[in-house]
């Protein structure tokens, strides 16, 4: 067998949590269960033989996320999903023995693209309730320090940090790239996206797999600054974006009414369904994006395995005691979700009733 680096050797190999057979309805993975707008669907059906033929051009699409955003076009790269956004952003600023930092728990990718640069993780534990650890954030930072995200709001919490934190990690580590990974945007509606020209080691992330339901076309953004978006344009493939993802752009952005009327949804139906975790002793987090944390406990083996045998995934988060990630479907969905629940928290033993 030919030798890879040995950073490489070192991972684990990285298993998608995509569900096996039986499961029909997905809410582990925080994707939208009613689909994109149909204004792009039309698009796509549209498109002819010749344009697949064609290698794709991404600075068209380009103009239309920078006009969208209100920044310049030199201010942004366009990505396969966010997630190749944070690969190139971690190979551009992380070398070996570099340092991250994350807020744990935290969204699985940060740490795998780190540990392709052979860099180290620092893992800042959240506060309270989730809280955004601002002092244990300010204290990891060391002259090693090269990249820092923020996950805003957070995954798997769903919890916030404020800007005027946020602007305190940017103004404490001026040699550190900070990465605002925005990928819940749509359920929060704060940014920093103004401050993309104005504060150098800034960047950006947001993507078009949760409220515009565009997971399966594979469709992020990176802003930062224009001299550091053009070294990571030394990076990223020329063609990364699909054809599809670049033509259907212009119908995605223009359908406000779609994007609006599918959040508003999602934020009514996740507040009824915490309530309803609630009102059964579940103790569940507030949450501004499209999924809830919640607090099963000694149940949550139970839970997992019942809503499996129903045909439904839920994450299980192994790195918060007790705790389930749950995508938010429509009301429907979850109610679903609560039939299944319903005679397992009936079943529980006594002892275990008491659970907050
Ligand atoms: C915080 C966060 N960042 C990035 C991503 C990746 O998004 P994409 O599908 O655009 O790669 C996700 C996906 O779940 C996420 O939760």
């Amino acid at each position: 067998m030919i030798k890879p680096r040995k950073c490489v050797l070192e991972m684990k190999a990285y298993h998608s949590p995509l569900p096996g057979p039986g499961i029909d309805l997905r809410l582990d993975m925080n994707e939208s269960t009613t689909g994109c707008s149909p204004r792009v669907l039309k698009k796509i059906r549209s498109l002819d033989a010749k344009l697949l033929a064609l290698y794709p051009r991404r600075e068209s699409g380009e103009k239309l996320v920078a006009d969208f955003l209100g920044i310049k076009t030199g201010e942004l790269l366009l990505t396969n999903g966010a997630d190749e956004g944070i690969d190139v952003l971690s190979r551009a600023y992380l070398d070996s023995g570099d340092e991250l930092i994350i807020i744990v728990p935290a969204f699985a990718m940060y740490e795998i693209f780190a540990q392709i640069s052979g860099a180290k993780t620092v893992r800042v534990p959240a506060g309270p309730d989730f809280s955004f650890p601002l002092d244990g954030v300010l204290q990891a930072i060391t002259p090693r320090t090269r990249l820092i995200v923020i996950t805003n709001p957070h995954n798997p919490t769903g919890a916030v940090a404020s800007r005027k934190d946020i602007l305190h990690v940017l103004e404490a580590a001026p040699d550190a790239a900070v990465l605002l990974d925005e990928a819940y945007f749509d359920f929060y509606g704060e940014t920093l996206m103004d401050q993309i020209g104005k504060i150098p080691n800034l960047f950006v992330a947001r993507t078009f797999s949760k409220a515009y339901g565009l997971a399966g076309l594979r469709l992020g953004v990176m802003a930062g600054a224009a001299d550091q978006i053009s070294v990571l344009r030394r990076i990223a493939p020329p063609f990364n974006v699909n054809a599809f993802a670049i033509e259907c752009l212009a119908e995605a952005l223009n359908d406000r009414e779609f994007v609006e009327h599918y959040v508003s949804q999602v934020c009514s139906t996740r507040e009824w369904l915490r309530a309803a975790l609630e009102e059964m002793g579940f103790k569940c987090w507030p949450s501004h994006t499209n999924f809830l944390l919640a607090n099963f406990g000694e149940l949550r083996p139970a839970i997992l395995d019942g809503m499996t045998k129903k045909g439904i995934a839920l994450r299980n988060r192994p790195d918060c005691d007790g705790c389930v990630r749950i995508s938010i479907g429509t009301q429907q969905e979850m109610e679903r979700v609560l039939a299944v629940l319903k005679p397992i928290v009936a079943a529980r033993p006594v002892a275990q009733q008491a659970l907050r």
